[in-house]
């Protein structure tokens, strides 16, 4: 006969404060129990010190204490079998309900479920649940994965049926076809909801732990120049603008709010002047001017400013004008140099990898016609990702929105039309520029060009 284990542990930064009285706080929840019996405070000043196992059966009174400290969120829970650890529920917040009789029913693992590496651990999460599930031992991955059916012979039925009831409780398993029959489940895809829980502050992040612009990689990696390396290709110089003359003359915002649509129809016989491109490209997406950040340090932390705004002023973005029919400027893909208000060649338009980039935006404007500019803004991930943890690439896609309305706006404001795109073939990107992905990605597409009549 095997015998089963459950171990408790306080979570980190959990403790309890134990007075006289049989009267104890719960930290950092400032939780007040009253009326402790003295076996009750032992098993608290037991867990102050370190996880306490409960060998199969647990005294009524000391089971009372437990389920107060896991309605608390302040407890992991180990289920051990014969001494081999199986698996540790280690919750975040408090479960929303008690815990399910194991024979919960017929249970399906929920596709929202992501079971990875973290540390030296194994743990599945999920973003809808209060709890992960750190997983032990391989029996208990194949019932986790819904893989279970050749390992589950491996576990004692009724270890299947905890788990499964654990799996239930913490939102990990479903009854089945649930997640299918309701529109909000079913309408997530689970990379999305994964994403949207992990890059906001809510039951993980509460504490900002680990979350935000904490600096992480200060001392361990020099910060990027807020420059990128100089392209190699041909140099073509932009004219710039009068900003005086444009204060002076230009639409008033409330116009250009107004009036701007997106364009999907373009006049080639009456194509953008280089003039044009370079007075789009200055007024959206020039260096206005670095700040530098404590300039002793060995590699100075730079900070830009642009016309569109980005969070940590870290300016992570890069446009690359796929050009093909502009007065002035030979078709080709090009880098747009912000500091230098210049165009650098990166590949020649007839490029396969060109050609595949442009082809997604071709898609979606009149007659299948090709962009005559199309700007693919492309982001350097580790100006951003130096800063910020957990939630950079998030905060990448809200710039790349701020940078699109930029230019919305402007070419509207000058006469021109545009239309934003969904999304873009990233590996044509990387293709084209030679980038390295973890280093400088696609992350958006914008079609500018002179409107059809
Ligand atoms: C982020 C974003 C992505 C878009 N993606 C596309 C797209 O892939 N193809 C397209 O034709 N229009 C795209 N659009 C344009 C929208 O269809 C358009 O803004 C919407 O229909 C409202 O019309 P309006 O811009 O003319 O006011 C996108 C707009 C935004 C802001």
């Amino acid at each position: 006969m095997s015998t089963s284990q459950t171990s408790y542990a306080l979570s980190p930064g959990a403790r309890c404060l134990i007075g006289g009285g049989g009267v104890a706080v719960l930290l950092p929840a400032k939780q007040r129990l009253d009326g402790l019996s003295p076996a009750q405070v032992d098993v608290l000043r037991r867990l102050n010190a370190g996880p306490v196992s409960f060998v199969e059966t647990i005294d009524s009174e000391t089971q009372a204490l437990l389920h107060t400290l896991v309605d608390a969120g302040v407890v992991s829970i180990t289920v051990s079998l014969d001494g081999r650890d199986l698996y540790t529920l280690r919750p975040f917040r408090r479960p929303p309900a008690a815990r399910p009789d194991p024979d919960t029913g017929p249970v399906e693992i929920s596709r929202f479920t992501i079971v990875r590496k973290h540390g030296d651990d194994v743990v599945a999460e999920h973003p809808r649940s209060w709890s992960d599930i750190v997983v032990h031992d391989p029996a208990v991955l194949g019932v986790v994965t819904g893989l279970g059916a050749a390992h589950v012979d491996a576990l004692p039925t009724w270890v299947v049926e905890r788990l499964h009831a654990d799996l239930y409780w913490t939102g990990h398993a479903i009854s089945p076809g649930a997640e299918r029959s309701d529109f909000a489940t079913r309408s997530w895809s689970p990379h999305e909801l994964w994403f949207h829980r992990r890059t906001t502050v809510g039951d993980r992040a509460a504490a900002f732990a680990d979350f935000g612009p904490t600096r992480w990689a200060d001392g361990e990696f020099e910060p990027l120049p807020a420059r990128r390396d100089t392209v190699a290709g041909e140099v073509i110089a932009l004219p710039a603008p009068d900003l005086d003359e444009l204060q002076r003359d230009d639409l008033p915002l409330v116009t250009v709010v107004e009036a701007r649509t997106s364009v999907r129809d373009f006049d080639d016989a009456d194509p953008m002047s280089i003039a044009q491109l370079g007075e789009l490209l200055y007024r959206c997406g020039r260096t206005r001017s670095v700040r530098t950040v404590d300039a002793n340090r060995a590699v100075p932390e730079e900070l830009p400013s642009r016309p569109y705004p980005s969070g940590g002023s870290l300016y992570e973005l890069e446009i690359y004008p796929v050009i093909r029919n502009v007065e002035g400027v030979a078709p080709g893909m090009y880098h747009y140099d912000s500091y230098d208000h210049a165009l650098r060649l990166v590949a020649p338009y007839d490029d396969p990898a060109v050609q595949r980039l442009i082809a997604p935006a071709s898609l979606t404007l009149a007659d299948g016609q090709r962009p005559q500019v199309m700007l693919a803004i492309a982001a350097r991930v580790g100006r951003i990702m130096w800063t910020y943890e957990q939630m950079p690439y998030a905060v990448i896609l809200k710039h790349v929105g701020v940078l699109t309305q930029t230019l919305y706006l402007t070419a509207t404001a000058m006469g021109l039309g545009g239309v934003a795109q969904g999304y873009g073939d990233t590996a044509a990107f990387a293709e084209a520029t030679g980038a390295d992905e973890l280093v400088e990605a696609n992350v958006g597409t914008f079609v500018v060009g002179t409107p059809r009549e």
